[in-house]
């Protein structure tokens, strides 16, 4: 077995430094690929009037998660490649911000050719956080995985994920949980996206009728950012929105961020520093108190390191902040920054579990014991306090991967289990576990499919067979 052997630095480099990775041919191009690459760039949300947020009275009454447009979108993996399903809408839908003032988020439904449906006839329905981690409305889903879109190839690589789902014969809908101005960190705004984005997929009538919405099944999953905004949806559910409980099945997230401040403290001045200007740049642009305090206290160098990551997404933020200490940037030490009640305020808010209840529905998580970007400690101590309320989790941890890699190598098991909670199949009673590799747990393999196992053996750069042909 091989997959032990790569190192983590290359899955960085695929990532981030991609022009090899998207070089690699992909499978199944088809014949009009070369017309393919004329798609244009989907016009920006900032300018694109559909985006919009009504100023009528009218739209102040709506109920959240109310339909406000619909329209047809076409879908495009890695900017210009076709996706197999049947047909893809985009909807606005009405949410608040995290003030609690009415505001609108788009989500993509993609629907596949063929729908499974569940023990009620109802399609299996798949609510995606993909991790956008950007600051910029351009670095959402909902243009970075149309044709033309590019910029955020940490989202076109979740298409990958997408399309295992589609395979499935799952319904995908993968919301903007940042909201218009792209509060990545923001775990209460992402929880309250993603919520609004299951009650307006409840309304969308190429889905369900609405005589039957109340028992569509949904289940949620994410990784990484996607696991934040995942993880804070389920935290505020009995609260916010108490009657999706008849429709949420189960949940799986993967690398769970679950104390920011203790993650951007870690990266601060490392390799991965650029997530701490993409987290507060985030937290500032929804924060108008957080605006203030960096207006005060920060140097030049620090804020146009912030007005440049609002122009870009996470990887170009990545490649031009490593390294850099941000914190050195305020006239203040680590010490006194975090004794500031506006930032206090910022990262208390931001730290996922604090009083919170018992997780709604059952869980399936994973995380890398030697997650380089999202420790496991928090989040170990997050899965044991719930199992110890009562929450029912499969919790499983691996030793081989990183944050990256875990983020592939987990993704079979994750499928598995909701697989098995949309059939109606009880949850196992709660468990954690650690483990070499999820990923050689025969069943989990299976769940990826032939194709999708080719693309992430393309990705890493790994001759097809090579790496799952073992017996080990
Ligand atoms: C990012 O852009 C938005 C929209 O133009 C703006 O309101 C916000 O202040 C900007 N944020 C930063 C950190 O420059």
């Amino acid at each position: 077995m091989r997959f032990s052997s790569l190192p983590p630095s290359s899955l960085l480099a695929a990532l981030f430094l991609a022009s090899s990775a998207i070089a690699t041919p992909l499978p199944e191009v088809p014949e009009r690929f070369p017309h393919a690459i004329l798609a244009r760039a989907p016009v920006p949300p900032q300018e694109d009037p559909f985006y919009a947020k009504p100023s009528d009275d009218q739209f102040a009454r709506r109920p959240a998660g109310a339909i406000i447009r619909q329209r047809s979108a076409t879908p495009g993996q890695f900017t210009i490649l076709p996706q197999n399903l049947a047909s893809a809408e985009q909807v606005i839908y009405k949410t608040i911000d995290l003030q609690g003032n009415p505001e609108v988020n788009a989500l993509t439904v993609f629907m596949p050719k063929k729908t499974d449906l569940n023990a009620d006839g109802l399609p299996k329905t798949l609510v995606y956080q993909v991790a956008e981690d950007s600051p910029n409305s351009n670095c959402a889903p909902s243009i970075q995985l149309q044709k033309g879109g590019s910029g955020n190839l940490v989202i076109q690589l979740e298409s990958i994920f997408i399309n295992a789902a589609l395979a499935k014969n799952w319904i995908v809908v993968v919301p903007d949980y940042q909201g218009p101005r792209s509060g990545f960190t923001a775990g209460k705004l992402a929880g309250t996206g993603v919520l609004d984005a299951a009650r307006a997929t409840l309304r969308v009538s190429s889905i369900v009728e609405p005589s039957r919405a109340g028992r569509l099944p949904l289940a949620l999953m994410g990784y990484s950012g996607g696991a934040l905004a995942s993880g804070w949806a389920l935290q505020q559910q009995k609260e916010y929105a108490p009657e999706l409980s008849s429709n949420l099945v189960a949940a799986a997230l993967g690398g769970l961020p679950v104390n920011v401040e203790d993650i951007l403290l870690k990266l601060n001045g490392g390799p991965m520093a650029g997530l701490v200007v993409s987290g507060l740049a985030g937290q500032y642009n929804v924060r108008p108190e957080l605006q203030e305090f960096f207006t005060d206290h920060l140097n030049a160098d620090g804020f146009s390191r912030l007005r440049e990551a609002n122009g870009t997404c996470l990887p170009q933020i990545i490649l031009a902040n490593g390294g850099v200490d941000f914190v050195s940037k305020l006239d203040m030490t680590q010490e006194e920054l975090l004794r500031e009640p506006v930032v206090r305020k910022t990262l208390d808010e931001s730290f996922l579990g604090v009083g919170a209840g018992v997780l709604p529905i059952p869980v399936y998580a994973y995380h890398a014991t030697n997650d380089d970007v999202v420790g496991t400690e928090f989040a170990d101590k997050y899965y044991a306090d719930q199992i110890s309320r009562g929450a029912t989790i499969t919790y499983d941890r691996e030793i081989v991967s990183e944050h990256l890699l875990a983020f592939v190598t987990g993704f079979g098991s994750a499928i598995q289990y909701l697989e098995a909670r949309f059939a109606g199949v009880a949850a196992p009673p709660s468990s954690t576990q650690t483990r070499l590799l999820n990923l050689l747990q025969p069943t989990a393999i299976a769940q990826l499919g032939p194709t999708v196992l080719a693309q992430i053996q393309a990705l890493l750069g790994i001759p097809s067979g090579s790496l799952f042909s073992s017996n080990a």
